[in-house]
């Protein structure tokens, strides 16, 4: 990804903050809290390659891969679906780095699951509203933060992903 393209949606960012900031009703409050976990934690992808530190922080999620074989993982509270994959080089490819600018890391989210997750974004919506074999338990992998509540879970890859935004860019993992 280009700088100019880093800087511009950063810029995008500030604004959204910017206009929060203006309104502080409980649904821009609780919006905001996502945004901050969706701008400056998620974009690293860093804290993925942490190992837990104790039992009490572990969340085990279970990826499905696109040939159906099923991998299972011992993340923790806090690591992001797409970087946590990235790290143990699952086919989830996050083509604009969780910058909510693709459909490149959508999954199927277990449906026991799904009301255990926050409600998306408008922007996560958007960028699924253009994702192939769009479901109604599907979410970008890039927006999941796994928690507690979250242990057990299961997200499966679609059979294909449209990368409309950076067309030919595969990042690779940390
Ligand atoms: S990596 Fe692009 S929206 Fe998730």
């Amino acid at each position: 990804m280009s700088t100019v393209l880093r800087l511009a949606m950063r810029a995008g960012n500030f604004a959204r903050f910017s206009n929060f900031a203006m309104k502080p009703t409980q649904a821009n409050f609780q919006a905001q809290i996502r945004q901050i976990t969706t701008s400056f934690v998620q974009k690293t992808g860093d804290f993925e390659y942490e190992d837990p530190k104790s039992e009490d922080e572990v969340v085990n999620i279970t990826y499905v891969l696109r040939d159906g074989t099923e991998r299972k993982i011992r993340g923790k509270v806090g690591d992001n679906v797409m970087f946590l994959a990235h790290r143990y080089d699952i086919e989830m490819e996050g083509a604009c780095e969780a910058s909510l600018a693709c459909s490149t890391c959508h999954v199927y989210v277990d449906p026991a699951f799904k009301d255990k997750l926050p409600e998306p974004l408008e922007e996560e919506d958007d960028m699924l509203d253009m994702a192939p074999a769009l479901k109604d338990n599907s979410r970008l992998g890039c927006q999941i933060v796994l928690t507690k509540e979250l242990d057990g879970i299961t997200v499966t890859l679609p059979t294909m992903t449209r990368n409309f935004y950076v067309d030919g860019h595969v990042p690779k993992p940390h």
